[in-house]
């Protein structure tokens, strides 16, 4: 077997699990992502998607199982793993007493690009996020989408093969959120990134993602794409259904959906 042929998935879980004492955040979950896909991580609230993200950019260590990054070990070897990333939190996490400028140089440094690279680097990431006329001001005054694009310029600075970015939209109006899909979609084209990402917004999740897996108590519930998803729910079927359908918690186990679901059709039928 070749190189190619062992690490055939930018992104590979086996049975990767963690435990918060006696609750199971992420449970036994095995996932397969291509490289050059952008591979959406829904979910409710507490489901365990930003679990899985700290576990696979090393910040938090399985209870059990592994996973391989990048095709390096997120165990044995952490070092490698986080060379291969770029990642963006849920929580903003730029500095607001620094300028944009400023910040980036600080990612480029913990990157350790040489200097000359560092320079380039930064003018490019700026000019490539649309924040060069606003690159010495401080960040405590951009804006939402601002923050964001100065997030995502920072995670790709050292072109990583795969990028993590947790809610990447939130708080974000539509033209801002437009801008960062087009963004993410070209470095997905430019340098054929892999990103995974997590969102609690469908039309996000549907413009976006090659594939979805749908999270609920720690467990994978559906793995697919997001037209083939609705289709299997039916026609008219929405995103915001197949979310309800796979991530809802009572509903979907206790096979009351259906019930749901079959006593509309009566009532239509009746009415
Ligand atoms: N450090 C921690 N200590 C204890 N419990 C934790 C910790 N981090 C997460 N949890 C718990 O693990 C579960 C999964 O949390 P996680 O943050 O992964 O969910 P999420 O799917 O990202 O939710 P959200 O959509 O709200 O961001 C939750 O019940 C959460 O309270
Ligand atoms: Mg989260």
């Amino acid at each position: 077997m070749n190189d190619d042929a062992i690490h055939h998935f930018a992104i590979e879980t086996f049975d990767l699990t963690r435990r918060f004492e006696k609750m199971v955040a992420v449970d036994h979950i095995d996932l397969r992502i291509s490289y050059g896909e952008v591979f959406g991580l829904l979910g409710a609230n507490g489901a365990g998607k930003s679990t899985v993200i700290k576990m696979l950019t090393t910040l938090l260590t399985p209870s059990s199982g592994s996973a391989d990054v990048g095709g390096f070990d997120i165990i044995k070897t952490p070092d490698e793993v986080r060379r291969s990333i770029g990642y963006v939190s849920q929580l903003l996490s730029a500095d607001g007493a620094l300028t944009g400028y400023e910040n980036l140089r600080l990612s480029a440094k913990l990157y350790g690009l040489s200097k000359s690279d560092r320079i380039y680097r930064i003018a490019d990431a700026l000019s490539f996020m649309g924040l060069t006329d606003y690159a010495h001001k401080l960040v405590k005054n951009y804006s939402g989408g601002m923050i964001r694009r100065l997030e995502l310029a920072q995670a790709m600075l050292h072109r990583p093969a795969i990028l993590f970015l947790d809610e990447p939209t939130i708080g974000l109006d539509p033209v801002a959120r437009h801008m960062v899909w087009d963004r993410l979609l070209t470095l997905r084209h430019d340098y054929g990134m892999t990103i995974l990402i997590t969102t609690h917004d469908m039309e996000e999740a549907e413009t976006l993602c090659d594939n979805l897996a749908i999270m609920h108590s720690g467990k994978i519930s559906i793995v697919g794409n997001p037209a083939k998803l609705r289709a299997g729910l039916g026609e008219n079927a929405s995103m915001d259904d197949v979310f309800a359908y796979f991530a809802g918690g009572s509903i979907h186990e206790s096979g009351a959906f259906r019930e749901v679901e079959q006593t509309r059709h009566t009532a239509r039928r009746l009415g």
